[in-house]
């Protein structure tokens, strides 16, 4: 018996409830179900051609052993080269870690940074994996709860009341997801202050930092100046931006002891990136890739067509109009109740579980992210296959205007 024990850490670990639900809807269409997948979290272009072209020619030549744990010099100069045209950040090549994509770049960080019982503060809507790396790393999340009144945003001083002789590091995330919020440079100037007033550390996650629409600035955290430059990881990769999902490419750039810290930390668990996908990687940052703004506008185009048709759903309100990343973050509370046939829905996890079961749509409960009265809505796909999602939404919420909250049923 004791060998099937699990660590007290893994026991308490949640999974990730995004994976869960895309596997699912994956099987379930894999299997002929009409399912329109607004669940998703992951480009449906296709990986930029040059570095498809990249990863085939390192295959051809023969380019596949282990690489230097933080990842070959060539990608390390291009992506500290890359961050300083791109984004005025001034970062040397050993200041920067690829790793198996962005996600290892937040965990080496928090496992470099944290000690047992230290707080690392998250807003809430988070993405999924914060709560649980944090823990992983021996950390406690605070997590502070920001609405559509303070547009799905932190404010300092909301961060520095729950400041505690404990507080160890601060994760942002901008543009977001799950509510592609973006923070502007006052907003982020502030909570730089507090930062180094305080001396925390600050996870930058800038995953979707291409990806912002209506002539939004995109501020680089560490961009900030250089005190805060020295306090902040700063998270990227290849992922979103070039549609690489599973090549597994991201990278962090950190001040140098930080940054050789994390690499210690990468070294004992996974090793160096894959030596084809950093060739890939590299391949798609040495030449300008116009099909990124193309992919962009399309993105754009999307979110446009989502926004403008949301509106019209009743019971379903988009408090917060993204301007980032490619999701939407809609308030359904207005559906929470008992419909005229007596169907309950008490919150949006069964909300969700009744929109694949009865009108094949995926979408993606709002407990997932903390924030248990909302659907995230991806435009990750076809303007086709979004019509349609709102076509199914709108007959959906038809259906199931509640003529009653007070009578919700269990289960
Ligand atoms: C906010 C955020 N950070 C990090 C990641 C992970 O990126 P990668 O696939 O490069 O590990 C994701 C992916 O969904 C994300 O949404």
């Amino acid at each position: 018996m004791t060998a099937k024990r699990l660590s007290e850490r893994t026991r308490q670990l949640l999974p990730s409830s995004t994976q869960v639900l895309d596997a699912k809807v994956k099987e379930l269409i894999a299997q002929g179900a009409d399912v329109v997948n607004l669940g998703i979290g992951e480009p449906d272009f296709d990986t930029l051609p040059d570095a498809r072209e990249g990863g085939v020619t390192a295959i051809r030549e023969g380019f596949t052993r282990y690489t230097a744990t933080a990842g070959i010099a060539p990608l390390r100069q291009a992506i500290a080269g890359w961050l300083g045209t791109q984004r005025g950040l001034d970062y040397r090549s050993d200041e920067i870690v690829v790793s198996n994509g962005a996600k290892q770049g937040l965990f080496n960080s928090l496992m470099a940074l944290v000690d047992p019982g230290d707080e690392v503060i998250i807003q809430a809507p988070y993405w999924v994996s914060y709560p649980e790396m944090i823990k992983l790393a021996g950390g406690v999340p605070v997590i502070i709860e920001t609405c559509a009144e303070t547009g799905f945003k932190m404010k300092p001083e909301m961060v520095a009341s729950r400041l505690t002789s404990r507080t160890r590091a601060i994760i942002l995330n901008s543009p977001s997801n799950p509510t592609g919020v973006v923070y502007g440079r006052e907003e982020l100037t502030e909570l730089a202050q507090l930062a180094v007033e305080h001396q925390l550390a600050v996870i930058s996650d800038e995953i979707y930092d291409h990806l912002v629409y209506e002539d939004i600035e995109f501020v680089a955290f560490a961009s900030l100046g250089p005190q805060v430059r020295e306090l902040t990881v700063t998270v990227n990769g290849f992922s979103k931006t070039c549609a690489m999902t599973g090549w597994r490419i991201g990278y962090a750039a950190a001040p140098r002891w930080l940054a050789a810290a994390m690499t210690d930390v990468q070294a004992h668990t996974t090793s160096a990136a894959s030596s084809i996908s950093q060739r890939a990687a590299l391949a798609a940052l040495v030449r300008p890739q116009p099909l990124l703004e193309k992919m962009r506008l399309e993105f754009d185009a999307r979110r446009r067509m989502t926004v403008a048709r949301l509106a019209g759903i009743p019971g379903i309100s988009l408090e917060v109009v993204p301007r980032g990343a490619f999701y939407l973050f809609a308030n359904v509370a207005g559906l929470f109740g008992v419909n005229e046939d007596g169907q309950p829905i008490e919150n949006s996890d069964r909300l969700a579980r009744l929109l694949l079961e009865e009108a094949g749509v995926a979408v993606v409960p709002g407990s997932a992210f903390g924030a248990p009265n909302h659907v995230r809505i991806s435009y990750a796909t076809s303007l086709e296959q979004l019509e349609s999602g709102m076509d199914r939404l709108l007959r959906f919420a038809h259906a199931h205007q509640p003529v009653s909250a007070s009578t919700i049923r269990s289960g």
